[in-house]
This record gives structure tokens, sequence and C-alpha cells, in this order.
């Protein structure tokens, strides 16, 4: 069976920095023979978490939305790249809300102990981070890796590799940066065949 990759684009820009990166990263992942499917979060009807810990009871969210259908093909895939730009210093609202809502995860984790990830699982699960800033500092992103990294621990994916370009407003663009869009497509390839390699061990 194919490489099944899942992209989330959490930019409200369509065809954007961040998401021009993250298409980039998927042509890599489809030339290597992987299975792509993106979603657009602005494009998706969910509402924030409320925080009520029904979850901690029953294991389930009591709202019904697009986050819930979501999370469930995030959880059938084998790789989840997962795309933002900063905005004041973290992610955006739409990604930040998506990742509060899988709390009824980490309650069936942590609390109900009904939900277990093997090593084995982890390992064979990557995650992916893409990310654009407009600033050139080097430690802009720094408020958003811990973000992420609790959406791939709850979900049971590996930290796998960030794709992340800075310095935006200089640039212009992502189109002028010199080496992102290139290392996007390689980084995509390259989880791509590292996955198909570790399916047939
Ligand atoms: C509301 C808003 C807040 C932003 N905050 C920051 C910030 O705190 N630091 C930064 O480096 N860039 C910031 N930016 C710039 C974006 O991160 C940058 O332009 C990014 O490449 C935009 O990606 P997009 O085209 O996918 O929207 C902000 C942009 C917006 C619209």
């Amino acid at each position: 069976m194919a490489v099944t990759v899942l992209g989330i684009s959490g930019s409200p820009h369509r065809h954007g920095n961040t998401e021009t990166l993250l298409d980039r990263f998927l042509d890599g992942v489809t030339a290597a023979g992987a299975s792509v499917e993106k979603v657009v979060l602005k494009d998706l009807h969910y509402s924030p978490c409320r925080g009520c810990n029904a979850c901690h009871k029953t294991g389930e969210c009591i709202v019904e939305d697009d986050a819930i259908v979501l999370y469930e093909k995030i959880l059938a895939v084998d790789c989840i790249a997962v795309a933002s730009p900063i905005y004041s210093m973290g992610i955006t609202a739409e990604l930040k809300g998506l990742i509060d809502r899988g709390q009824y995860l980490w309650a069936r984790k942590f609390i109900l102990k009904t939900l277990y990830f093997t090593n084995d699982h982890i390992k064979r699960h990557k995650g992916i981070f893409i990310s654009t800033a407009g600033l050139g500092w080097n430690n802009v992103f720094d408020r958003a890796f811990p973000v992420i990294a609790a959406l791939f621990n709850t979900t049971g994916f590996e930290y796998y590799d960030n794709v992340i370009a800075n310095d935006m407003d200089r640039y212009g663009g992502i189109r002028q940066h010199p080496t992102a869009l290139l290392e996007a497509y390689e980084k995509g390839q390259k989880v791509a065949r590292v996955l198909e390699k570790l399916k047939t061990t």
C-alpha cells in the first residue's frame, strides 16, 4: 500500500508563502510515489475547544464538526505536514484552534488510558512542520515548535523535520527565497522514501 501523506494548510492566506512551501513539499512527496491529500483549515468549519472537560470522562468531544473528521484522517495516514505562518510570534488561530480540539485524544491517552501508540507505531508515522515568517530572526519559530510537538505527541507522530523559511519581508515572498522551495521538495521526497522503506520492514 502506498505511503499516505496529509498536508494541513493553516494559513488563512490562500496560495501565500506558507501554502506555496507546503505545496512544494507535497510535490516532492508525490514525485516519490506517495499518495497525497491537502486540507485547508480556513475552508473547514470548527469551533475552538470549550474546555468543558467532558472528554476526560468519555474520550469523545461533545462538539461534532469538521475538526473531528479531520482528526480521523490524521490518525489514518503515515505522515502529516502541518503548515502555518508565524502570526504574533506563534501559529495561526486556525491551526491552534484545531490543535486544542485534539484534547479528546489527549484525554484518551493520559486520563482514560484507552489510546496508546507503541514506539514502533511512532517510528512509522512522521510529522513535519512547515512555516514561514516575515522577520529574519533565527528564533522566530521558537514559540511554534512546542505547540506542533504537542500535536504530534497527541496523535502518535514522530516529530521528524521542519521546513521553515524566515525573512520573507526582505525576500519579498517565498518565490524569491534562494533555497526554501527546493529544500521543501527534497524533504518531501525524502520522507516519502523513508516511510516507504519502513513499510517493507
Ligand atoms: C496577522 C499577522 C501577524 C504576523 N506576525 C508575525 C510575527 O510575529 N513575526 C514574523 O516574523 N512575521 C509575522 N507575520 C508575517 C508572516 O509570518 C509572513 O508574511 C508569512 O510569510 C505569511 O505567510 P502566508 O503568505 O502564508 O500568510 C505576520 C503576518 C500577519 C498577517
